[in-house]
């Protein structure tokens, strides 16, 4: 597979982000990373930021790579699947960053058993922090999926999970930047209204997220023995935790997380 190029379907945010932390990292040579879009522009506009190629064609882009991305938006797939179908073979792999596409939608969407990949990512992945979950259909090789987990691993963090998790995990680290962001407004409103300047709270919150995070990663701490950590008997923080227990902080955040999943669900194929 090393001697083949890497196809991207889609030059948008996603597929920007992932090349970018390929080449940035030199996991795989630039020269043999092609990348096709219906818009032109953003094609160019890749192709002149990380040095690869573009195809002018799906026929092209296909015949000169051996791994194929597709990075367009779900509602885009049935079309991007049928141009592809004409030149596809069982020899090309094919990874979706796609929410709620199934690979055996891909595999029958082309009416081939091509071996596929099927990923879900997050926007961090554009500052190269990205946490990405994937799984694999049983034709991958071991050589072609740590290939992929690598190109993945350039920008962030790899997780392998079952596919029968695939639409579940978008509630825990593709649409949850989405909670931390309004977590984060919400202290941020709440500081410019006790008088801090929201450029100094902002950086005050950015460091606590990234410090908290590195403490959960501590072995023997659980978030649990944390919270007790912070919790001083009669003191500030167990005034604010009532609050939040007051109001089954705990509950909205399942709730939110299984309406997620439900959405997946019912936008999935
Ligand atoms: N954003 C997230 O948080 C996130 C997280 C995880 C996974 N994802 C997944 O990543 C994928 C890409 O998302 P994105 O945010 O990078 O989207 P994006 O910026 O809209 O990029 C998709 C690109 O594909 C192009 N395109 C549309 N139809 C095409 C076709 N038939 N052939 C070739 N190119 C075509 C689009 O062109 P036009 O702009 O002209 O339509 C656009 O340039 C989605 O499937 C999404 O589910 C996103």
């Amino acid at each position: 597979m090393e001697e083949k190029g890497l196809g991207f379907i889609g030059a948008g945010n996603m597929a920007g982000a992932i090349v970018n932390g390929i080449v940035g990292t030199k996991t795989f040579p630039a020269q043999r990373i092609y990348v096709y879009d219906i818009n032109r522009e953003k094609c160019e506009a890749l192709q002149k930021k990380a040095g690869i190629r573009t195809a002018s064609s799906i026929e092209e882009l296909v015949k000169n790579c051996g791994i194929l991305f597709l990075a367009v938006k779900p509602q885009n797939f049935s079309e991007v699947l049928a141009a592809v179908k004409p030149f596809v073979n069982e020899r090309i792999l094919f990874v979706s960053i796609a929410a709620g596409i199934s690979t055996g939608y891909i595999t029958g969407e082309l009416d081939c058993s091509c071996p596929v990949i099927r990923t879900m990512p997050n926007t961090p992945l554009l500052v190269g922090k990205g946490a990405t979950a994937m799984c694999k259909t049983a034709n991958v090789t071991d050589v072609d999926f740590q290939l992929v987990q690598s190109l993945f691993a350039a920008c962030g963090t790899v997780t392998v999970l079952d596919e029968s998790r695939m639409n579940a995990v978008i509630s825990v680290n593709s649409s949850s930047p989405a909670y931390i962001y309004l977590f984060a407004k919400a202290m941020m409103d709440s500081a410019v209204g006790q008088g801090i300047d929201a450029k100094t709270a902002l950086e005050l919150i950015c460091q606590t997220f990234e410090g908290s995070a590195a403490m959960l990663r501590q072995p023997d701490l659980t978030p649990e023995a944390l919270i007790k950590m912070v919790s001083s008997p009669g003191g500030t923080t167990l005034k604010a935790l009532d609050v939040f227990y007051e109001h089954h902080f705990e509950q909205m955040v399942d709730e939110a997380m299984k309406a997620c999943t439900k959405r997946a669900e019912e936008l999935g194929k």
